[in-house]
């Protein structure tokens, strides 16, 4: 009996070539996710999923598909699935990284620099009609070049965040678990600091942590207040990493200047009030979505899923562990 393949959701149809290409595949062409129980019913018999992450992938759904020998996630993130669950079962878990490193650190730029200078603002204002004509005290923001921006989270994201501020003339602090190599550092011209002192000295804070047990609400009421009213905190990483009510209370308070999001702790909800907030950018969740890298991912995520079916250790593989005898 061939091996079978279930895409949980619409995909990229060059990502679903690979897949028919080489397995049968069962193809859910919907851009919602099944509801558990369908999604347990159809991957009984399967031997992989490429799967999003709205799809919860947890150690009740693996026992439904007793064949089970991979699940390919299109994305970097993989919060969404229980690996250690997976792990337990020698299923490997694999995900996207590197191919939408640039792509969303050119979102989270673009978050900072429409939170600076009020672009989603002030393009409201001139589609209703109601600008007056040029004026020297109009829409005043604030300056993204030689500002100071922080990093939280200095992995392949951060990183490149980090490249982009050098063009900024930008002064750069970092934190994350693990401290850079010194080489590193300097061509980035980025300095390793306490997370305190990121958060009182940063005009922008950009999250770039993945999430896990210890980076959730990493951005909580203690760390909003540390930082400067004039400050932008950036989140394009996953949305509990940064309390949601705390940052609208700190947002009402004027604790902090504005924030750029493209996630939510309960996607796809935000806190209703950051809706009638100006000085707030929410996206819904945008910052891979260029035709390249989404399509990209997409193939890697297929390519992942042939491999690891075709019993070799698929390219990026998170729990290569389990191949080990
Ligand atoms: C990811 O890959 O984890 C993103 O959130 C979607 O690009």
């Amino acid at each position: 009996m061939g091996k079978k393949i279930l895409i949980s959701q619409k995909i990229p149809k060059e990502a679903v070539e690979i897949a028919r290409n080489n397995f049968e595949v069962d193809y859910n062409e919907d851009e919602n996710p099944l509801p558990p129980e369908e999604l347990k019913k159809r991957l009984k018999d399967k031997n992989g999923i490429v799967c999003l992450l709205t799809d919860i992938m947890n150690g009740e759904v693996m026992d439904a598909a007793p064949n089970l020998e991979v699940i390919s996630n299109v994305a970097v993130g993989y919060d969404n699935i229980d690996v250690n669950a997976a792990t337990e079962r020698k299923i490997a878990v694999t995900n996207t990284p590197g191919v939408l490193t640039d792509t969303t650190a050119d979102l989270a730029w673009s978050l900072i620099m429409s939170v600076a200078r009020r672009i989603a603002e002030a393009d409201k204002h001139m589609r209703s009609g109601k600008w007056k004509g040029w004026g020297v005290m109009q829409w005043w923001g604030s300056d993204v070049h030689h500002a100071t921006l922080g990093i939280l989270g200095f992995g392949r994201i951060g990183k490149v965040v980090a490249k982009r501020a050098l063009g900024f003339e930008m002064k750069v602090l970092y934190h994350d678990a693990f401290r850079a190599p010194e080489e590193e550092e300097k061509a980035l011209k980025a300095t390793f600091v306490s997370k305190e002192i990121l958060l009182k000295e940063s005009d922008f804070v950009s999250v770039h942590v993945p999430l896990m047990p210890e980076t959730v609400h990493i951005i909580g009421e203690n760390e909003l207040k540390m930082m400067k009213p004039t400050a932008f905190l950036i989140n394009t990483s996953r949305g509990p990493t940064v309390d949601e009510k705390a940052l609208v209370k700190a947002l009402k308070n004027k604790e902090i200047a504005g924030a750029g999001l493209d996630v939510y702790e309960k996607e796809p909800v935000m806190e209703p009030e950051l809706a009638d907030m100006d000085n707030v950018v929410v996206l819904p969740h945008i910052a891979s979505a260029s035709i390249k890298t989404r399509t990209r991912m997409g193939t890697m995520a297929a390519e992942n899923c042939v491999a690891a079916l075709k019993e070799e250790i698929p390219p990026a593989c998170v729990n290569p562990e389990i191949y080990k005898k």
